[in-house]
């Protein structure tokens, strides 16, 4: 269902960010109520039995709250660096030109021992989902899975994953771009 939602909703841009890229919107496919319900469904079905879900700035807000909600549990905002007052728990990343950093408020959240899915809408190179990952290993979390709706598989997100946690996290995709 929520396969046949994102191929009827998705919008394809031609030569987007660079020329011969098919770029893949996922806008439509939130803004639709059963493109939404369908989506929101399928990764909380890959989410259930944590205690959290772990949403990143900012299209992983959106599906966060949503997957949270279905499951009954809390969800938490994975902030980019410096939005948040401190103290903060955070994590430094690589990009491909400069880095960037992610962060979670260091009070407040009893996070030692607890089960997180983390949520994003796309898995590209795997930077930001690793980064997030760390972050709440790093908080004393234990990192349930990471879920996406759609995974650029030519990036190699998946393998570096893999390499850079160094512990073996499900990574659950619902179509691939
Ligand atoms: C996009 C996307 C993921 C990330 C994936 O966010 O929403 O968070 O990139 O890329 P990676 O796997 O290579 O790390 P973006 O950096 O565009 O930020 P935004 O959500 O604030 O627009």
């Amino acid at each position: 269902r929520a396969r046949a939602a994102i191929d009827t909703h998705v919008r394809l841009v031609d030569d987007f960010p660079s020329p011969g890229i098919a770029f893949k919107d996922l806008t439509p496919v939130l803004a639709d109520p059963e493109g939404l319900a369908a989506v929101v469904s399928a990764m909380a079905h890959y989410c259930a039995g944590a205690d959290y879900i772990a949403g990143i700035d900012a299209r992983g807000f959106l599906l966060g709250g949503a997957i949270a909600r279905e499951l009954n549990i809390g969800v938490i905002a994975v902030r980019k660096g410096g939005k948040l007052p401190p103290p903060v728990i955070g994590v430094d990343y690589e990009l491909e030109y400069g880095s960037a950093r992610l962060e979670v408020p260091a009070t407040g959240l009893a996070l030692a021992g607890t089960q997180v899915a983390i949520v994003d809408d796309v898995l590209a190179t795997g930077g930001t989902l690793a980064a997030a990952a760390r972050l709440f290993t790093e908080a004393g979390a234990h990192v349930q899975g990471l879920a996406v709706i759609m995974e650029l598989a030519g990036l190699g997100g998946r393998a570096a994953l893999a390499g850079g946690l160094g512990i073996a996290v499900p990574v659950h995709n619902l179509c691939d771009g």
